[in-house]
């Protein structure tokens, strides 16, 4: 059985003003019916899949108890991070956790904000991924790049993947981080590369040696915030004081792109991280104006164009527009160049500073 970490503590600000700090994307309905949480943990149930992990922040505990209940999914443990210390100590404390409750066991690290729309042929490529994993693997699943993307991991191959993305393990050659843009573009030329979707599938030994290799340091000290953890009404809090003293790094740059035992399964399904209003708006099937409204919301004339109103009381208009995201709640309103979409995160942060 694979145990799913549905990864759930990011903060989303490039979504703003419908991702919040009190109440970010991934719990948010975007683009379906139930949110990408929701729809992430339905995507990894069933046979072959063990009940989830979470893990979070102490603000969303709740949020995660009522929309996985919605969902009739009960979990198998859900992990407070006593603050944001980003991926790397998050996974490995998940990691730590499950290899004390079921020692070998695989654990699939799950973004609980990515948008997968077939869900069967997911859960099958993964399955496809387990004897790569139990042989000691960390497995990384690939993507078909379509353009020169800076703010994803690209995967370097030793083989294309045949024309149907068949789910072939191959070993990796190597793994790029959030490339500047001119590695990107050659990465996206030379076509030897593919996107890596931040899902990893892999043994919580695995992860915890690599972690013993590659940062040490952090081992220690997230080994000591977990067994000091705390049970409280069903949630598994890690302990402050140790879990202050932690590196704020990705698991990318902590481990990734140092390892030498990572292997890739291509996935050939849509695939997307909703990263930011420009990935909603191709995500949401613009018209062939290229235009895409939801909510009360009215589109005259309009090419390449997202309007999104998100009160029944608020009517929002958009008359002559290219390349305009707009998105209006009833107490803030974006407008913005559709191509400096994830421009939104330092309008954020500068919102944030002035108080
Ligand atoms: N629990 C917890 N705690 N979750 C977190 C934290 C944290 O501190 N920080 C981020 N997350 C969650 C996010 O909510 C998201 O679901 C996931 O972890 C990945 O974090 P992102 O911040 O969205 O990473 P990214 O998109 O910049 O990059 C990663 O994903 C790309 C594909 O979507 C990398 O793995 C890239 O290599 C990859 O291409
Ligand atoms: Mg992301």
């Amino acid at each position: 059985e694979i145990h799913p970490l549905l990864l759930c503590g990011g903060s989303g600000t490039r979504l703003w003003p419908l991702s919040r700090k009190s109440y970010p994307k991934q719990f948010a309905r975007l683009t379906g019916e139930e949110s990408l949480f929701q729809a992430s943990a339905r995507r990894l149930s069933g046979p072959g899949f063990a009940a989830p992990m979470a893990i979070t922040g102490s603000d969303f505990r709740f949020i995660v108890t009522e929309q996985l209940a919605a969902v009739e999914i009960a979990p198998a443990a859900i992990l407070i991070e006593p603050e944001g210390r980003n991926t790397a100590p998050a996974i490995l404390a998940a990691a730590l956790a499950l290899e004390a409750r079921a020692p070998g066991a695989l654990m699939l690290v799950a973004p609980a904000d990515h948008v997968i729309p077939d869900a069967a042929r997911f859960r099958d490529v993964v399955q496809a991924a387990a004897p790569a994993a139990h042989a000691g693997r960390i497995v990384t699943f690939g993507i078909r790049p379509d353009r020169a993307e800076t703010g994803y991991g690209w995967l370097e191959l030793t083989d294309a993947p045949d024309a149907d993305f068949s789910p072939v393990p191959q070993d990796l050659k190597g793994f790029v981080e959030k490339p500047d843009d001119a590695t990107a573009r050659a990465m996206l030329e030379g076509g030897q590369h593919l996107w890596n979707a931040g899902i990893f599938l892999m043994s919580s030994a695995t992860l915890i040696a690599a972690f013993e290799t590659h940062a040490p340091e952090m081992l220690a000290g997230t080994r000591a915030a977990v067994d000091g953890a705390e049970r409280d009404l069903g949630f598994t809090r890690l302990a402050p004081d140790p879990w202050a003293a932690l590196d704020d790094i990705s698991i990318d740059y902590a481990v990734m792109e140092k390892s030498d035992n990572l292997t890739v399964v291509p996935y050939g399904g849509a695939w997307s991280d909703l990263g930011g209003w420009d990935a909603v708006w191709r995500d949401s099937g613009p018209d062939t104006a290229g235009v895409v409204t939801a909510g009360p919301s009215t589109a005259l004339d309009c090419e390449n164009t997202l309007l999104r109103a998100e009160s029944e009381a608020q009517e929002l208009v958009g008359i002559g527009l290219s390349d305009v995201i707009a998105v209006a709640m009833p107490d803030a309103v974006l407008v913005a160049h559709k191509d400096r979409a994830q421009d939104v995160k330092q309008a954020v942060a500068a919102l944030k500073a002035k108080g």
